[in-house]
């Protein structure tokens, strides 16, 4: 286990137990080191800790949190934010917060670098693509894309699974010839074309898709091959749920608040042949030479969002890596889909089976004057955010990475009691 100098309060490995507020250890803890003489408390020492150790997912649901099953920004391992907690004040003795430090100073650097290599090792990424970690969200993407790729006049696809690549689309209208060459509009977003039968532009320099559509609840189970050009993905709400082979990608994006962090850091891994042809309107911010030449710090970057992702994914591989967490994410997705699909049609789920999101499952209520009772018992029991998107209705329980087989087990729980009452 590692060492590290924090105040003993904060290392108490029974942190999430305490009484007292977090807020209130605080201001105690900088009386206790700062204005306190040292004979009477001693109180900087180096001590083992469970939150220092990255130890996977305990699973367990300390007595104050919900079952928070939000779209984005979403629920985070507990580990990570105790984790996460402990070196608040004083990051591994520099004495310093991470929002405090230098985005050019050794101490930050080394979290960048860390968070860059365990990603890399996670999603297994080729050295010849590129991994920048930017801000402005997904949907600074939708424009950076096209200016980054083409000219102007040059033709690009979109394949519309959902509302999201829909956004992407009418962005890309703007700088580029932007195609559509198949929605799933009129089928309300429920399904994905077989891709034989799908007619690409001859000359479209990309095909873009959204790999999970947040909203509806549509997610690719493998991936469309582009005739002449490149596929690019946004993957914002299944980034790092489950392995993905990067070299079928020309770029892949993707906000980090659902899967692998806090809202404010959006991470782009781009072949590295594509970097340096951006158009001459592109601002500077949004050419991805710029930052791939400046290791993500042209600018200041979102710092602590970048070193929270970095815990989120040192977590990650402690549990082995993507494919236990996708074996993970398809058990909890399995007992939802099971117990909407085994209610007789007490609860609904619209999308097509083979193409169903093992991270955000929407469903409706054969009766929907229900809905509003269902959200609010559901909230009596510490299970929260599972109204559905405001454009779509019914309900949605978002179970990303950190979402723990306990909290679907009681939310399954819950819909059956639910369903007894109300049948
Ligand atoms: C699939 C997908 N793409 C893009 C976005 C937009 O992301 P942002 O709000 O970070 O711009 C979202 C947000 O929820 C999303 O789910």
């Amino acid at each position: 286990m590692a060492t590290s100098s924090h105040s003993l309060l904060l290392q108490n490995p029974n942190r999430a137990l305490l009484k007292t507020p977090s807020r209130s250890i605080l201001p105690t803890t900088h009386l206790n080191t700062v204005n306190l003489p040292t004979k009477l408390i001693s109180i900087r020492c180096a001590a083992t800790t469970q939150t220092q150790d990255h130890s996977p997912l305990t699973q367990t649901q300390s007595q104050d949190r919900v079952f928070n099953f939000a779209a984005g920004p979403a629920t985070l391992p507990e580990n990570v934010l105790l984790k996460a907690e402990s070196e608040l004040y004083n990051w591994h003795g520099s004495g310093m917060s991470v929002m405090e430090m230098s985005h050019r100073g050794k101490e930050f650097l080394s979290i960048i670098q860390k968070a860059e290599s365990d990603l890399r090792t996670l999603l297994k990424i080729p050295s010849e693509y590129a991994v920048l970690f930017l801000q402005g969200g997904a949907t600074t993407q939708f424009a950076a894309i096209p200016l980054n790729l083409v000219k102007p006049d040059e033709p690009v696809d979109y394949l519309v699974t959902g509302s999201w690549g829909d956004k992407a689309f009418k962005e890309a209208q703007k700088f580029s010839k932007a195609k559509v060459i198949w929605s799933g509009k009129s089928d309300k977003y429920t399904r994905i074309p077989s891709f034989e039968g799908l007619e690409q532009s001859p000359d479209a320099k990309y095909l873009h898709i959204c790999a999970n559509e947040t909203i509806h609840g549509v997610e690719f189970k493998d991936y469309p091959t582009p005739k002449n050009g490149l596929l690019v993905a946004d993957m914002s709400s299944n980034f790092c749920s489950k392995p993905v082979d990067v070299s079928k990608f020309g770029i892949i994006y993707a906000g980090a608040q659902k899967n692998v962090g806090p809202s404010g850091v959006t991470i782009v891994i781009v072949r590295k042949d594509l970097i340096g042809n951006a158009q001459e309107i592109t601002p500077i911010m949004l050419e991805y030479k710029i930052h791939a030449d400046n290791n993500s710090l042209y600018n200041t970057p979102p710092c602590y969002g970048i070193y929270m992702c970095g815990l989120v994914f040192e977590d990650l591989l402690a549990q082995g890596g993507l494919e236990e967490v996708e074996k993970k994410n398809k058990k909890k997705a399995e007992l939802l889909y099971s117990a909407i699909d085994g209610s007789n049609g007490f609860y609904r789920c619209p999308v097509e089976r083979s193409v169903r999101s093992l991270m955000n499952v929407p469903f409706t209520l054969e009766k929907p004057e229900l809905e509003a009772e269902f959200v609010k018992e559901a909230a009596k029991e510490k299970m929260v955010q599972l109204k559905g998107h405001r454009s779509v209705g019914g309900m949605r329980a978002s179970i990303y990475n950190a979402m723990s087989l306990a909290g679907v087990e009681k939310l399954v729980a819950f819909m059956k009691d639910f369903q007894a009452k109300h049948a």
